[in-house]
């Protein structure tokens, strides 16, 4: 059975597929692609992508699209018998903004933290909400059913972890001693408490970060308050969730030693926290095509290409010798992505699939690339 087929088996019976792995090693186009595959196999999919590339996006159907599902041309998927394609373009702020709207009852509190300043950058800065706001989405998108299959595509993280991290983060900075004492939460404390000594330390601070900051930083912590066990309880929920077994995750990674290293490191992050891993997309791998011709060869073929009949059989020669240097670097880097993979599989076992996706000749753009890389993922 050939890798794609043993993915593709593997990820038939799941709900729920999560492209992850390092910064710009192809989860977007894996996840675009698994999600043209299997509609065109027969299922409702949502694409659940995460700032994809302009040119992906539009061929989506996703253009000037925020955070609601759109659906894919039919024609695009091409031949009768499909399913369906739907893709969203995940807006963190947005889904952020929804876990305060759900869990705050008062329209007019939710005005307030919505236009809260601090508010406005915790929930676009804070470490991981980017990650938290992805997950949240995702359950709030399988509570609503409907779907044959999610797939969800990761943001752009430095550190692949702190996906998996985000949601305990979330919790634990609602949970931080400091949240607690400024919404009174904590040992009898509270800004309304504040002691003499206290208050004139606010004073002082309030002189250099402005008293308007300081006064939206103590409503925000009261205001918020409401919202918070939100947060928590969509914590719990969505953890839960990642590791579900209808849930299945997919590693995307590049034959590139750093990346290597850290897809071996989230490896076995993935197995502690006891999640369903399916197996690796190793995208971009650059194949070897074995010994050159023989010089003399190559020069009698250059000779023939139009364009190339004026050269002298001095220049023939010499583009003869260039290019043959360049297949010869060409199968340099071949070999030692193929010498990457095997140390990814030594270190990870050989019981997992790994599927090779060749690096194509230009950017994957477009529904019709998209269901020739799927061929490599899932199998024709
Ligand atoms: N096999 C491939 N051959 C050639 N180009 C590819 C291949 N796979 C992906 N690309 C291109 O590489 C670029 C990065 O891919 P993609 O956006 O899917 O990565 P990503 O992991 O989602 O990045 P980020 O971490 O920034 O979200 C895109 O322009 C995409 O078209
Ligand atoms: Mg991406």
């Amino acid at each position: 059975m050939s890798d794609a087929q043993a993915l593709s088996d593997r990820l038939e019976s799941k709900k729920i597929v999560v492209c992850v792995g390092s910064g710009g090693v192809g989860k977007t186009t894996t996840a675009a692609a698994i999600g043209v595959r299997s509609a065109q196999r027969g299922k409702r999919v949502l694409v659940c992508t995460i700032d994809p590339a302009r040119r992906l996006a539009t061929s989506l159907g996703l253009a000037g699209l925020e955070h609601q599902p759109r659906q894919v041309p039919a024609e695009l998927l091409g031949g009768s018998g499909v399913g369906q394609l739907w893709a969203m373009m995940l807006d963190q702020k947005r889904a952020f903004d929804e876990v305060v709207l759900r869990h705050t009852k008062d329209p007019a509190t939710q005005r307030r933290i919505l236009n809260n300043r601090i508010y406005q950058q915790i929930s676009a800065s804070l470490t991981g909400s980017q990650e938290y706001a992805a997950v949240a989405k995702l359950a709030e998108i399988d509570r609503e059913g409907g779907w044959d299959l999610i797939v969800l595509d990761t943001p752009p993280t430095a550190n692949a972890l702190d996906f998996l991290d985000a949601p305990q983060k979330v919790a634990d900075a609602v949970d931080s001693p400091a949240v607690k004492w400024f919404t009174g939460k904590g040992s009898g404390f509270g800004v309304k408490a504040l002691g003499l000594g206290a208050a004139f330390v606010m004073q002082r601070v309030a002189r250099f970060v402005g008293a308007g900051l300081l006064e939206d930083m103590a409503a925000f912590m009261v205001e918020f308050n409401e919202a918070l066990g939100g947060f928590r309880e969509r914590s719990r929920e969505v953890s839960g969730l990642l590791r579900d077994p209808k849930v299945g995750f997919v590693l995307v990674c590049a034959p590139d030693p750093l990346v290597v290293d850290e897809a071996i490191y989230f490896y076995q992050r993935l197995a502690q926290y006891g999640i369903s891993f399916q197996g690796f997309v190793c995208n971009r791998v650059r194949r070897r095509a074995g010994p050159p011709p023989p010089s003399e060869e190559v020069t009698a073929r250059l000779a023939l290409l139009p364009g190339l009949q004026a050269l002298s059989p001095h220049e023939l020669a010499d583009a003869s010798r260039a290019l043959l240097g360049s297949y010869h670097d060409m199968e340099l880097l071949g070999e030692t992505d193929a010498a990457e993979i095997q140390r990814l599989g030594q270190k990870c076992g050989d019981t997992h699939v790994y599927v090779k996706v060749p690096f194509f000749e230009r950017d994957v753009h477009d529904v019709v690339e998209l269901s020739r890389l799927a061929g490599y993922v899932l199998g024709a």
